[in-house]
């Protein structure tokens, strides 16, 4: 049964403040971590964690620093290195992830790692806190590979089916911040407003910190909606498939064009497009070039009308 579906990388890099030296020592680290890992399916993610600045970085309601940018490692696999049990049943990559860390020497304090578990398909408190136990035991035992024994955040993938399977995902998690102390921050993914309460009709739950929804130029129904609802419960949208469908002619046309004043690729307007508009993102690649890019986001601002003419595209 497959527990996690990504595990993504959070990268805390790109502060403004920083020196062109600091920067590429810090790209060249993720690269040795993201080189190592051989491409495929699905997984985790990291980061590179220093350096936090306001431009690069925002502050979660737990009070952790958390990365503007961070990747997906869905594009990677670990069946070439997880040799002693190859195809696990646990999603992909995140013991070649692991693995790939630990042979990378990249500190991992360097590193913002989530975890992600998937336990919607069960019904009932009891269950769905069973299931999202044991994908929390899961991770931790994947990360024991690469010698993870702590993750800076754990994001359940889906809600469950009802307001009491929810509650019992989150006792779980709760369990695993509280009394496993393994993991700093709690987050969840493709959350209602109805499902973020039924968390937060409990005053004593520990609050979500991130909801992981997709939002990007492509798809922002309502306008600032899926932003607004989860602002006013003070948790942070991380924007999902940030860029799927924007680099289309039909929007990319005019990201391009806006990028021309900024020196900025189409992709990286839409990206900052999200950023601006108050969320974070998690976005994948297999290229090098893309990857850098992609985090070179945060060193120009678009205009009010920019934002406007960009919005209206979708
Ligand atoms: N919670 C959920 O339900 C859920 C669902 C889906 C995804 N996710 C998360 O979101 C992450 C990203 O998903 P996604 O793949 O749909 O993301 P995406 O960012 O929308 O799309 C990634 C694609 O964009 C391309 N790309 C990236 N940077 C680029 C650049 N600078 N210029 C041109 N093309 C660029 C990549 O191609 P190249 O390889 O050629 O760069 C890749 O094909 C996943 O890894 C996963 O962690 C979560």
């Amino acid at each position: 049964m497959f527990t996690f579906t990504v595990i993504f990388v959070l990268i805390f890099v790109l502060a403004a403040s920083s020196t062109a030296l600091q920067l590429d020592s810090r790209r060249t680290a993720l690269s040795k971590v993201i080189g190592a890992v051989p491409a495929v399916t699905k997984v985790p993610s990291v980061a590179l964690a220093d350096s936090v600045t306001p431009t690069t970085s925002v502050a979660l309601n737990s009070g952790s620093r958390f990365p503007l940018a961070s990747f997906g490692l869905q594009v990677y696999d670990d069946s070439t290195v997880d040799v002693g049990r190859p195809r696990s049943g646990l999603a992909g990559n995140q013991k070649g992830f692991a693995k790939a860390v630990k042979d990378s020497g990249v500190p991992r304090e360097q590193l913002y790692i989530c975890g992600t578990v998937l336990s919607n398909r069960v019904s009932g408190e009891d269950a769905a806190y069973k299931k999202t136990k044991q994908g929390c035991l899961e991770n931790m035992d994947a990360m024991s590979v690469g010698a993870i024994d702590h993750l800076d955040m754990i994001m359940l993938d889906y809600p469950g089916p009802n307001d009491d399977s929810v509650r019992g995902q989150w006792r779980a998690f709760e369990e695993m911040k509280l009394m496993d102390k393994t993991v700093d921050d709690l987050a969840v993914s493709n959350f209602s407003a109805q499902q973020l309460d039924a968390i937060l009709s409990n005053e004593k739950s520990i609050r979500p910190t991130v909801n992981q929804l997709p939002f990007s130029v492509a798809y922002h129904p309502g306008g600032t909606r899926l932003i607004d609802y989860n602002t006013e419960r003070n948790i942070l949208v991380q924007s999902w498939s940030p860029l799927s469908r924007v680099l289309r002619s039909d929007f990319s046309d005019l990201l391009e064009a806006i990028g021309k004043r900024y020196n900025k690729s189409p992709a990286q307007v839409g990206l900052r497009w999200i950023v601006q508009s108050g969320a974070s993102f998690c976005t994948q690649s297999r290229s090098r070039t893309h990857f850098a890019e992609d985090l070179n986001v945060f060193d120009f601002a678009l205009t009010e009308t920019e934002m406007d003419a960009i919005s209206k595209l979708a």
